[in-house]
């Protein structure tokens, strides 16, 4: 008999769009079989390493929560509290979780270190946060969308803010699902430039746009993120330069009649959105982080193949 081979589900960008399709096809059915039944034994006797090196709040308690829920255990650690943290190396630390557990979820800043994290440990390894990307986010945010607007097909979607993690992940998604992203960051802040260019010859529907009102026009969905990202040090430059990319009714009017707004949280009211946008009846933040809960449970289910199930 041949052993099912190891899932990561570390970057979106690549996967088959297949998989991400499973993945979002079982967090709606999970989701929907939870409100009448909350545990299932999808991941009975399952143990998920989660590995904290940054704060977190949805993070954490949606995997944690969610593990449980599926009927798998969830194991807290901590960079800090770790050898990780008196330098044992990230292959070493690798191989020995595998030993122990079922699974591991790292948020890391360092991406090349979560990779090499994969590279090692043979068990399935989930990305949840790096300095370059935030996955779990995307799936979450995705199925948001689903929910109350249908397929994301056709659709412009805009980014507005800074340049982030949480925007590399749904430039990725591009891949899998026909939508224009348009992408207004202030010029000094375009980091990922190369990034961009990169999956634009890949043939993503990537466009930059030089305002926050042009990216905004006739939108289907504008999401924005904080200015100063885990890891950033210069937050007086960046509130400077993010001023004008506030998202605020002004500029939600400029998008379409039904256009919706997504922040992946934690929000900075009065800084990236105002308290009128967030609190508006376009702003859907809550379902979005309530379904970290739900879509993750689907990235779960992938990594250990078990998505195709009868949830119910
Ligand atoms: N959106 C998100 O990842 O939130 P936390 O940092 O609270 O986990
Ligand atoms: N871009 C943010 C996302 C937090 C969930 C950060 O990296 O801090």
């Amino acid at each position: 008999m041949t052993s099912n081979p190891v899932r990561h589900f570390i970057d979106i960008e690549g996967m088959n769009s297949s998989d991400i399709k499973d993945i979002l096809a079982t967090a709606h059915s999970i989701k929907k079989a939870r409100a009448s039944k909350r545990r299932s034994d999808l991941l009975q006797d399952q143990t998920l390493a989660m590995i904290f090196d940054k704060p977190s709040t949805r993070t954490r308690v949606s995997f944690d929560v969610g593990m449980r829920e599926l009927g798998g255990e969830p194991l807290m650690l901590t960079g800090q509290e770790m050898q990780l943290g008196r330098g044992e190396t990230i292959a070493d630390t690798a191989k020995v979780l595998s030993r122990f557990v079922d699974a591991i979820m790292i948020r890391m800043l360092d991406h090349e270190a979560v990779s090499e994290l994969a590279k090692n440990a043979t068990v399935p390894v989930i990305n949840a946060l790096t300095y370059y990307s935030h996955p779990c986010q995307i799936m979450a945010d995705i199925m948001t969308y689903e929910e109350h607007r249908g397929s994301l097909d056709g659709k412009i979607v805009t980014w507005v803010g800074d340049y982030n993690n949480v925007l590399v992940s749904w430039l990725h998604a591009a891949e899998h699902f026909d939508f224009t992203i348009r992408v207004a960051v202030p010029k000094e802040l375009m980091t990922g430039m190369d990034e961009i260019k990169r999956l634009q010859d890949k043939g993503l529907k990537i466009e930059l746009c030089e305002t926050a009102d042009k990216a905004a026009k006739d939108s289907d969905l504008i999401i924005t993120d904080t200015w100063v990202s885990m890891g950033d040090d210069d937050a007086d430059r960046r509130h400077n330069l993010l001023k004008p990319y506030q998202v605020n009714t002004r500029l939600m009017e400029l998008a379409k009649e039904d256009a919706l707004f997504m922040h992946c949280l934690p929000a900075h009211r009065g800084e990236e959105v105002s308290d009128e946008v967030m609190d508006g009846p376009q702003s859907v933040v809550f379902d979005e982080a309530e379904n970290r809960l739900h879509a993750q449970k689907g990235v779960l289910a992938w990594c250990f193949h078990k998505t195709n199930m009868d949830m119910a």
